[in-house]
């Protein structure tokens, strides 16, 4: 038995020195450590002995079994050290290699522009504030002096979503909610985008870009409303630049003027971007109507103002240069990536 018992040792040990990997270890502890191992086995059969050898070969087969647990343990510490390096190799991080290039966003054409605007505006002591898309026909319309059956609706055809739903056709919608909501002294500036059922072409789009600006104070006139836009213009396009008053009608603005400046590409010559004109029409404006400042509960005797509109998409083709309006909606990344 002891020699047995010399055998299964011996076997042992070699398997553990031969073993490769840590599943090959786990193989030679189950085949004589575990429950049905040669070992264990073993020690069942000391049944068989007489009472003076049964502890002598106990101790002996214990020892046996503490070896090779103290071999088979070392040799799976060795292994799963080897796996951890090898694996450890295999994951170097090659620092040498290129880098991946990430892209990097970058402003919209008309945000540029609009932040500029935002920017000129706010150094003039304007306030910027925002309004809804969908508009009530009593905002959009009916505040703006412009009753239902008016003929000035005819100006702007109208997407309307139900009896008094709609989208804003313009900005202006925002000058009653200022006007609600705040008391003179009022400068503000909103923009966004309104919606028209305009034929789509080159130069028109169902959305575009306003910005509408309203200022009402005590001793407000047509000389504050010119020295405004006439700053705004030399600010955008450069102090040489001329600014020309036209009149013009609005039914929310009495007297209104459109204003145009003289062309940036060729100095008022005549080219193709001014379609020979030699100047540009930038927006709309006048003083404010007292039927609307009434309508929003302000004195037209006490207080008057000035409104305008500025069409923030013109302003954007004419600065670089796009010669289709379209570009500016389709999001397409090659058009984008120029600016
Ligand atoms: N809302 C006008 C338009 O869309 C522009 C405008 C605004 C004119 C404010 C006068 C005053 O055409």
């Amino acid at each position: 038995m002891k020699e047995k018992l010399e055998q299964i040792k011996a076997a042992a040990l070699d398997e553990i020195a031969a073993a490769a990997n840590s599943a090959d270890c786990e193989a030679v502890r189950v085949k004589y450590l575990g429950k049905k191992g040669e070992l264990t086995a073993i020690l069942k059969m000391m049944g068989g002995l007489s009472p003076e050898e049964r502890p002598i070969m106990g101790q002996l087969v214990n020892s046996a079994k503490a070896e090779v647990e103290a071999v088979l343990g070392q040799k799976m510490t060795e292994m799963e050290a080897k796996a951890t390096e090898q694996k450890l190799m295999a994951e170097t991080v090659d620092i040498t290699m290129p880098a991946k290039v990430s892209k990097r966003g970058k402003l919209h054409p008309l945000n540029t522009v609009l932040n500029d605007m935002i920017d000129i505006f706010q150094s003039m002591g304007f306030d910027v504030v925002d309004g809804p898309e969908v508009e009530t026909d009593h905002y959009n319309f009916e505040c703006l002096n412009v009753p239902a059956d008016h003929p000035a609706r005819d100006m702007q055809d109208t997407f309307y979503l139900g009896e008094n739903l709609l989208l804003r056709t313009q900005t202006s919608a925002a000058q009653i909610r200022t006007m609600e909501n705040r008391k003179p002294p009022i400068r503000v500036i909103c923009p966004g985008r309104v919606f028209r059922a305009d034929e789509v072409d080159a130069t028109h789009s169902p959305v575009f870009h306003q910005i509408e600006g309203l200022v009402v104070d005590k001793g407000i006139t047509m000389c504050d409303l010119k020295g405004v836009l006439e700053q705004f213009a030399h600010e955008i396009y450069g102090a040489d630049t001329k600014v020309k008053f036209r009149p013009s009608f609005f039914p929310f603005t009495e007297p209104s003027v459109e204003v145009d400046v003289s062309c940036s590409e060729c100095g008022g010559k005549g080219c193709r971007v001014c379609k020979g004109a030699g100047w540009i029409e930038i927006l709309g404006a006048g003083m404010v109507h007292p039927n609307v400042l009434r309508s929003c509960g302000i004195d037209p005797e006490e207080y008057s103002g000035f409104a305008f509109g500025i069409g923030l998409d013109r302003l954007t083709t004419t600065r670089y240069k796009i010669s289709d309006i379209r570009l500016l909606f389709e999001n397409d990344k090659r058009f984008l990536d120029q600016f």
